[in-house]
């Protein structure tokens, strides 16, 4: 059987060169140290820039991803582990490069000296921003944006808080409200906080129970769906929100789950097939050309959860601090305005349009809003939720309610 760090190397190895999510690289593999695996492969994504800072400045050329890789895994394990040996940590990796990279094996060897005497970056202030970047593994612009829209103390908070690993919540079918506290600790009507058990759960099996975020939740749940409403779920793939809403009206709607990938809209039809939901069906959709698709005044109200930088998930998704650039938040910030713009066009009048995020940042959100607002006399914001990670444990997340009034 493969060992649990070469497991983690190919992951994370895989996870850099294509530039794809760790959560659908380690999607469906069993492994009896899987913990580990997972601790590893999360640690050393969410702390990259501290990690690699250990050997870097050593290094007199580029560094193949494999390399880096196995220096990073053997940097986590020494400054972040803490109870594993150095010559442990030093024979495993002399190991992967016999395997993987067997001509580097002699440059690994010398950078494994610096990574064990070095010390883990600390900024001196929050003017730091290089200290920062270093401390905390997120690009500088990242900070900066950050500093700039929030605040610099929050901006070091918040990064700091999407390196910790995330909390496990659900949330229930209705015909289960009374049941909350047999799935975890009851938070709310429908919301319970749950420990990694409850995916064995016969209940989360056969999808009476199912697994979001609690701010996630906050949204899906507070949209102003009521009974027999007629609703669009813009970007509604893998159809976390359009199931609160049906929740929350007890199946008795026609909530259309639109997205414009068919491959997730299947992963939204399996579980409306296994949860016996009648209210909810799919639709491929390019929620950019809403007002192509349907006729004006379609619909009682439209759910746009946005593509989005997911700069509010990246305890979830580290790799996006990696990858993301300030032109990929200039492309999302226009393709969300499309969207908004084309659905606002088939929400009835009196009708609502939610529009949520889970990201942070005010081009995506407030920004967003301000200047739908601008274009659309016809809308009125009724409410931005308030979202609390540090207090609730949730992702950052951003929802607005806006309601078509002429
Ligand atoms: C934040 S996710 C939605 C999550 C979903 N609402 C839920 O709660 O499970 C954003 C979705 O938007 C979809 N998407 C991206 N561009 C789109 C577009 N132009 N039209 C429709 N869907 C789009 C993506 O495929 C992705 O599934």
């Amino acid at each position: 059987m493969i060992s649990s760090r070469e497991l983690a190397y190919e992951v994370l190895v895989n996870a850099i060169k294509h530039r794809s999510y760790i959560n659908l690289q380690l999607k469906g593999i069993q492994h009896p140290d899987m913990a580990f695996v997972n601790a590893l492969v999360y640690g050393v994504m969410q702390h990259s820039l501290q990690l690699q800072h250990l050997f870097h400045p050593f290094a007199t050329k580029n560094i193949d991803v494999e390399i880096d890789v196995i220096c990073m895994m053997s940097g986590y394990q020494k400054h972040f582990m803490r109870q594993i040996p150095d010559y442990a940590i030093k024979a495993e990796a002399l190991k992967l490069c016999d395997k993987h990279v067997p001509y580097a094996k002699k440059f690994v060897n010398a950078m494994l000296e610096r990574i064990f005497e070095a010390t883990l970056t600390q900024a001196n202030s929050h003017e730091d921003i290089k200290g920062l970047s270093l401390e905390t593994s997120f690009q500088p612009w990242i900070l900066k944006m950050w500093q700039s829209h929030y605040g610099a103390e929050f901006a070091y908070d918040f990064a700091m808080f999407s390196n910790t690993p995330s909390d496990l919540f659900g949330f229930v079918h209705y015909d289960l409200k009374e049941n909350l506290k047999d799935y975890g600790e009851p938070i709310g009507e429908w919301a319970f906080k749950a420990d990694k058990s409850i995916i064995q759960h016969p209940d989360f099996l056969s999808k009476k129970v199912f697994i979001a975020d609690i701010h996630a939740q906050k949204v899906g749940f507070n949209t102003p769906i009521k009974p027999n409403d007629r609703i669009l779920d813009a970007c509604g793939a893998p159809g976390g929100k359009s199931l609160m809403m049906a929740m929350k009206v007890k199946d008795q709607a026609d909530i259309i789950c639109a997205d414009i990938a068919p491959h997730r809209l299947e992963l939204v039809n399996q579980t409306l097939k296994l949860a016996q939901i009648k209210s909810v069906t799919t639709q491929v959709l390019d929620a950019t050309l809403t007002h192509e698709f349907y006729p004006p005044n379609s619909f009682d109200g439209i759910l746009v959860d946005a593509p989005c930088s997911g700069l509010g998930v990246l305890r979830r998704k580290p790799e996006i601090k990696m990858f993301i650039t300030p032109q990929d938040i200039d492309n999302l910030v226009k393709t969300q305005a499309e969207i908004l713009n084309s659905c606002a066009l088939c929400v009835k009048l009196q009708g609502w349009l939610v529009y949520s995020t889970c990201t942070l940042n005010k081009k995506e959100n407030e920004k967003q809003i301000e200047s739908f607002l601008k274009l659309h006399e016809d809308f009125i914001c009724e409410s931005i939720m308030p979202f609390d990670s540090f207090s609730t444990g949730g992702d950052g997340f951003f929802m607005a309610t806006l309601r078509k009034i002429k």
